[in-house]
């Protein structure tokens, strides 16, 4: 059992609240939505990642594409008093916004800490952004937990909330099986 584990059956064990946190950045509202559907079923802290300034379509997708950074709004980034961490962003070019790349690069107080990715999608790439934002986090020392995806036609149709519980349950599991 790692550190942080350690740290979660102590919060566990003396009834204190588990402090989930669910950071998104949403430029058309569909990862918004799904955000906030998971944040509710965790009972999670929600923080709106926003763009300092909204680039062009253009610059968008080859920012995204070449996984460079764009700026963004002051917002939380120091993480040390959140026990579980989930980062959901929209898929551009196959990859995370630059806006969620910035965000990633400005945590700090991630070592030991869990995550879960969500990937809000047109059709595909779910898979390659979640394999990115998955090796960034890892790489500031943090343990991957679970996944999702969910396609934009499906939120549109409201026919996206198993797919978040699914996901909600996978971290309620992981938190309990530190019990
Ligand atoms: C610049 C740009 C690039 C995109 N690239 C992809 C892509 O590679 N694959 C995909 O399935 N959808 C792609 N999309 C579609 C978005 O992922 C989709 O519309 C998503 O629902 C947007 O989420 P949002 O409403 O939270 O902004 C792209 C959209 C934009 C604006």
């Amino acid at each position: 059992m790692n550190l942080f584990k350690y740290e979660l059956l102590f919060k566990i064990q003396i009834g204190d609240k588990m402090e989930i946190m669910v950071a998104y950045y949403s430029w058309k509202g569909h990862t918004q939505k799904v955000a906030e559907e998971l944040a509710n079923e965790l009972e999670a802290h929600l923080e709106k990642i926003e763009a300092l300034k909204e680039s062009g379509m253009a610059s968008k997708a080859m920012k995204a594409y070449l996984g460079l950074k764009s700026d963004i709004k002051p917002i939380k980034t120091d993480i040390s008093n959140v026990d579980f961490l989930i980062v959901a962003t929209p898929v551009w070019s196959g990859h995370a916004t630059p806006y969620m790349n910035k965000y990633l690069s400005q945590l700090t107080g991630c070592s030991g800490k869990c995550f879960s990715v969500l990937t809000e999608m047109g059709q595909s790439g779910g898979d390659k952004t979640i394999a990115q934002i998955r090796k960034t986090l890892e790489n500031k020392g943090m343990t991957f937990v679970s996944s999702a995806m969910t396609i934009e036609e499906e939120v549109d149709s409201g026919n996206y909330k198993d797919t978040i519980s699914k996901l909600a349950d996978s971290i309620k599991e992981y938190i309990k099986s530190c019990e």
